[in-house]
């Protein structure tokens, strides 16, 4: 039964609108062992339970993006980013270089960095809500531990990016991480997003990320909240837009390993051929 007073009480708007599952697709023994190893909790029956509870207060609290129907915060995405080896060393070499987890939800990539020995003290998690985050304290049972610093509000919106609670930090990042976010986006909200990374990215800094594309590119499924609707690119119209943007040394790749999509989107719900697009860029 649905939360009474939580999904009940939400403004239609920001309600998720459509029809989703009360039972995960499926949760592997595989699926576990980041949290496993990162809890320390080796019994993956206990650990089942637990992530089935909170993915259930989730879906009946939050807008369930498909990578949260899917579980895929179990699985941090930035190990399979091409540059992750270089960032991590670069990271591990100079511990003073800030890292920006942005659209960081439940948080699993500021704790894949955790495991590998970034400080906290270097990663700052942000993202439009909190609640995401709030909810991954739960899951990685790590409420007390975590001493990353923390910022809340729209990437889109210049004001945060001048004024807000991350002010101190724009133009210092090293790095800013977008796994999974920009296709969430409209099309001016992409826009506007870039250019605040550009902002907040010291010189040299990087910009890198995931995203979902489409070929050809055009708007797809509505953006939470009811904003208008999202906007997936292809490499070229993304490319063009970093350039644009101010970036230099601009890498674009398509994911083509096995299952990348799928895992990611229902294709089968909102039309043309989806792609996963891997992107660089320096400022
Ligand atoms: C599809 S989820 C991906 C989350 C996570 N990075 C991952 O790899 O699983 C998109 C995330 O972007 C966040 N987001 C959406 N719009 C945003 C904005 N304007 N500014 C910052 N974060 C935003 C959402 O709240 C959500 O946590």
């Amino acid at each position: 039964m649905a939360a009474k007073g939580i999904v009940d009480d939400m403004p239609a708007s920001q309600k998720y609108p459509y029809p989703t599952s009360d039972q995960p697709n499926n949760l592997t023994d595989e699926d576990l062992q980041f949290l496993s190893l990162y809890t320390g909790q080796k019994d993956l029956h206990l650990l089942r339970e637990h992530v089935i509870k909170i993915w259930r207060s989730v879906k009946h609290t939050l807008w369930v993006y498909r990578c949260i129907q899917e579980l895929m915060f179990l699985q941090p995405r930035i190990p399979r980013h091409p540059s992750y080896p270089e960032v991590k060393a670069a990271l591990l070499a100079d511990k003073t270089k800030p890292f920006l987890d942005l659209g960081c939800c439940f948080g699993q990539d500021t704790r894949q960095l955790i495991l590998d020995g970034v400080p906290e003290s270097s990663i700052t998690a942000t993202d439009i809500t909190p609640d995401y985050w709030e909810f991954g304290k739960k899951l990685f049972m790590d409420p007390d531990r975590l001493s990353v610093r923390t910022a809340w509000g729209s990437f889109t919106d210049s004001q945060y990016i001048h004024s807000g609670p991350l002010s101190p930090m724009t133009g210092r990042f090293a790095y800013v991480w977008a796994g999974a976010v920009l296709h969430v986006l409209t099309a001016a909200d992409v826009k506007a997003f870039i250019t605040n990374v550009h902002t907040v990215l010291a010189p040299g800094g990087t910009f890198l990320g995931t995203c979902v594309g489409q070929d050809p590119p055009g708007e797809w499924a509505d953006a939470p909240g009811g904003t208008g609707k999202r906007y997936l690119h292809r490499e070229e119209t993304l490319t063009a837009l970093l350039k644009e943007a101010g970036y230099t040394d601009i890498s674009m790749e398509r994911d083509r390993s096995s299952g990348a999509i799928e895992r990611q989107e229902d294709l089968s719900t909102f039309g043309n051929q989806k792609i996963i697009l891997i992107f660089a860029a320096t400022k």
